[in-house]
Parts: C-alpha cells; structure tokens; sequence
C-alpha cells in the first residue's frame, strides 16, 4: 500500500540527496595554499577583503590606504612611500593576528587619531581576513 505521505518523503530525500550530491561540485574553488591561523578561512577572506578593503586598500599598491601585501609580520606604518598618519608613524608593534585582529575591531580604539575608521564587527570575518592576509605574506 503506498502512503502519499511517504511517497512525499522519499521525493525529498531524494531532492535533498541530489542537493547535497551537486553543491560541493558547484562550490569548489581553485585550490588556495593557505596558511590560515585557527578559524579563519582564507578563501573567505579574499572574498571579504574585496568587498570590504578593496575600496581603500590594494595588496600590491597604495591607495587610500597602504599597499598589503607582506602586512601580517610586518611593522606597523613601514610602507616606506605611504603617508601615514602621525598617530599610526609613532606606534612600533608587529601586524600578528593579535594586533591585526584589535586593528579591524576598531582601528581608533586600538590607535588614536588614525585615518582608518573602518570596522570589521564579526569575529570570524575578521579571522577570514587575517587568514587571507597571512596567506599574502611572507611564512
Ligand atoms: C575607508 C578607507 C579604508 C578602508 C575601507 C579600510 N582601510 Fe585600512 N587603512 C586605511 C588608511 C587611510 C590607513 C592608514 C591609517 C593611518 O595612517 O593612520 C589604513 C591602514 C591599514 C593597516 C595598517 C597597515 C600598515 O602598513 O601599518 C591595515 C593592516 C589595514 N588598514 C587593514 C585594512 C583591512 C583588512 C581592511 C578591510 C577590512 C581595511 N583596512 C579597510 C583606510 C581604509
């Protein structure tokens, strides 16, 4: 006896099945060498940096911001042909996940009186982004 409500069921499992068969092919991307730290995924964060940085920021020139490439390990404000801020010039650390990761919660917080106003709020953007930028530089 064929219950129409079964019948109901088994077409969605099978859809459902199909689904599941077809997205990953879909979504696959180029395989990325990352060196993302925990919980951040650089293809991801190409994505993000794009949107969200590429108005200001390039990896490989100085725009409204200064070039990327090489950032994560790098000294705060060491682009030499970028004019940055007397608040960001006067400061010393290393850009690590730690620091980069306080940057993009909120720059002014973390460096009074920079140019950058820019807020990543969501914790594993920002992990994506940090994981993306660290895949740019240098091991
Ligand atoms: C509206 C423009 C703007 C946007 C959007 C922006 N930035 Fe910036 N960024 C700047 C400016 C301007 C500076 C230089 C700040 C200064 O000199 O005080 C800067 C500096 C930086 C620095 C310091 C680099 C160094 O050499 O010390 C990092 C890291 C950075 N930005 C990351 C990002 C990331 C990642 C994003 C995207 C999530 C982003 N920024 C979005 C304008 C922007």
């Amino acid at each position: 006896m064929e219950d129409p409500v079964w019948r109901g069921m088994a077409v969605a499992l099978m859809a459902a099945a199909i689904l599941a068969l077809a997205i990953p092919a879909a979504a696959q991307s180029p395989v990325q060498i990352s060196r993302a730290p925990a919980g951040g995924d650089a293809a991801r964060g190409e994505q993000l940096y794009q949107s969200r940085c590429g108005a200001c920021h390039s990896l490989d020139a100085n725009r409204v911001g200064p070039r990327h490439r090489g950032v994560f390990g790098r000294r705060v404000a060491s682009v030499s042909d970028f004019r940055y801020s007397p608040a960001l010039r006067k400061r010393s650390f290393i850009w690590d996940a730690d620091m980069l990761d306080r940057w993009l919660a909120n720059p002014i917080a973390l460096v009074p009186g920079t140019t950058m106003g820019f807020r990543v709020p969501a914790p594993q953007d920002r992990a994506d982004i940090i994981a993306w930028l660290r895949s740019q530089s240098a091991p």
